[in-house]
């Protein structure tokens, strides 16, 4: 065991701290990872907040990328000294959408058995499984994906949540493919990275849509072909306005709202496919919707689970598009943080302009 330096969150609401913690020796299955960066994403914040559930403390942070240190009896997919992503979908090859051969959908998935604590022993429960705002980590082998090792890690860590999420949302979920037209509501990371998702597979036109003006300019930097304020302009409206006046094949809502997914639903051309990547709050509701209007439409309604990604073919495979110049992750890199600056980090994220502050150790 050793003892290493990590930020927790020890109660609800409680601001952060960056104290002393405990990680075992990996047993059969795990591996310890030194961790490189780790972007700082909203589901930290929700942590924290409490919105997730009540097993304080946690151990935040869950986007990363690091070095494996060691690894466990049984390990063979990693060895020390690889450079990995961490991901939160290590697949278990058993339950019912493995072996019908849909690991992107495994619904067992796997994180280290053994637990991280604090120096008097409290167990810390690991954001995501991971808790990577440490400077080591421990986690199950299977959530660590080799990818090329000469990649800067603040920008491919990022792949480990939200910038998938994001592209995967669109790539894999919404099967947006070369020529169809595209629509992404909210702007924030999520909805930036399914833009460039949607670029990256050759969508056209692509039509960022959000409230904040400045978000709109990070859109069209990235990809967008077209911006919409849906703060002062009709975003259905708009978007069939684009679209010859049918509506986009693929509308991607990166929002989570039930107004947001609306707007999604009727921005839509017939037969086309909504996503639902955004994080909805458990008390909202589908919004009021004609049942008549979902059939008349058909197409799909669907939801994207972290991009419905399959870690061992998505990182590496986008990995070797950022090495190649072909897919534009330091944009992601707002800022450079150290372990310390996280409470003011979560301050900043709804500021504007933030697309991801990362934390380098
Ligand atoms: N219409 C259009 N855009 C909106 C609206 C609205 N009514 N309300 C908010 N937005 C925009 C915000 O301006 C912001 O640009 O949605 C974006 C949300 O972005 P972020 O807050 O940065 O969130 P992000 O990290 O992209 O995640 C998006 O997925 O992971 C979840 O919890 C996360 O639900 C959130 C969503
Ligand atoms: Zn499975
Ligand atoms: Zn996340």
């Amino acid at each position: 065991m050793q003892q290493v330096k990590g930020v927790i969150a020890r109660g609800k609401g409680l601001p952060v701290e960056l104290t002393t913690i405990t990680i075992p020796d990996p047993g059969p299955g795990e591996a310890v990872v030194q961790v490189q960066a780790c972007g700082v994403c909203h589901t930290d914040l929700h942590y924290q907040q409490g919105g997730i559930n009540d097993d304080f403390p946690f151990l935040l942070g869950h986007e990363a990328a690091g070095i494996v240190e060691a690894v466990g009896p049984g390990v063979t997919e990693v060895a020390p000294g690889d450079f990995v992503i961490l991901n939160w979908r290590a697949v278990c090859g058993n339950c019912r959408a493995c072996l019908r051969g849909e690991p992107w959908y495994c619904f067992a998935t796997h994180n280290a058995t053994q637990k991280m604590t604090l120096e008097d022993g409290t167990e810390l429960s690991p954001a995501l499984g991971i808790g990577a705002f440490a400077e080591k980590t421990l986690v199950a082998a299977g959530q660590c994906t080799k990818v090329d090792p000469s990649a800067r890690p603040a920008a491919v860590g990022l792949l480990g949540c939200g910038v998938m999420a994001g592209i995967g949302a669109a790539i894999n979920t919404g099967n947006v493919t070369r020529g169809k037209s595209v629509a992404v509501i909210g702007c924030g990371g999520v909805g930036v990275a399914a833009i460039v998702g949607s670029a990256l597979a050759g969508a056209s036109p692509i039509i960022a849509v959000d409230i904040d003006p400045n978000k709109l300019e990070t859109a069209k930097r990235l990809g967008a072909t077209h911006t919409v304020d849906s703060s002062s302009t009709d975003p259905v409206e708009a978007i069939q306005a684009l679209t010859g006046g049918f509506g986009a094949d693929v509308v991607i809502e990166a929002v989570g709202r039930p107004e947001t997914w609306k707007q999604a639903f009727y921005a839509r051309d017939l037969a086309g496919t909504v996503v639902l990547v955004g994080v909805p709050t458990p008390d909202m509701q589908l919004p009021d919707i004609p049942l008549i209007d979902v059939f008349g439409r058909g197409g799909a309604l669907k939801s994207s689970w972290y991009g419905d990604c399959l870690p061992s073919r998505d990182f590496p495979m986008l990995v070797d598009l950022y090495q190649q110049g072909r897919l534009d992750l330091d944009a992601f890199v707002t800022e450079e943080i150290k372990l310390d600056g996280i409470e003011a980090a979560f301050d900043r994220m709804h500021g504007g302009n933030v697309l991801r502050s990362v934390v380098v150790l």
